[in-house]
């Protein structure tokens, strides 16, 4: 799915559909740091119009997404959290090149959203697949649907805007690097856990 190498065990989603509150707090805050990713690339690439126009409607929609989960939180009588830490996009960021030149880095930006919209998609399939309360399979349904093209979107401006990478073996690199790291999660409660 989406090149991931490796797919979830859906024993996941047991975990998670017995810690409903822990999940959806942390699905709030990663929706709100989907959201200030795609200001930030805004900010960083102001010459590129289509980008600008392209991800401020993903940031727009990401801070839906995060209104959606907290009036689910609210309606099910939880209260947000504070953010978790998140072990598995601290690492991804890691991974990512800073230091050459400018548009690697640029380049390398749009590839880790793209790795997390990819991951985050097979995440709520295996939520909406394995969940049984109705409400939420269907809400991690539609999610699914609109991270799927928010990952097409990072590629397609990754792969338009290039000029020294070369997108396609990096976009393996990534694929590989996030296939190895993924085996040593799987057991936690937040959506990259
Ligand atoms: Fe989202
Ligand atoms: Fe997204």
């Amino acid at each position: 799915m989406l090149g991931l190498k490796l797919l979830t065990d859906p024993r996941w989603a047991n975990i998670a559909a017995s810690n409903l509150d822990e999940i959806l707090t942390d699905h709030a805050w990663c929706e709100q740091k989907a959201a200030s990713n795609a200001i930030t690339l805004i900010t960083q690439n102001p010459e590129h119009e289509d980008l600008v126009h392209e991800l401020t409607a993903i940031a727009i929609e990401e801070m839906q997404h995060f209104q959606m989960v907290i009036d689910i939180i609210k309606a099910r009588g939880y209260t947000l959290g504070r953010e978790r830490k998140d072990d598995y996009v601290g690492q991804l960021m890691r991974f990512s090149k800073k230091d050459g030149s400018r548009n690697q880095a640029f380049i390398d930006r749009l590839l880790f959203a793209a790795m997390i919209e990819a991951r985050s998609c097979e995440r709520f399939r295996v939520l909406s697949k394995n969940i049984d309360d109705q409400e939420l399979a269907k809400f991690y349904h539609d999610l699914m649907v609109s991270e799927a093209n928010h990952y097409t979107t990072f590629l397609h401006f990754a792969r338009k805007y290039t000029t020294d990478v070369d997108v396609d073996k990096r976009w393996q690199e990534w694929l590989d690097f996030e296939g190895e790291l993924i085996q040593s999660y799987g057991k936690k409660e937040y959506i990259h856990g």
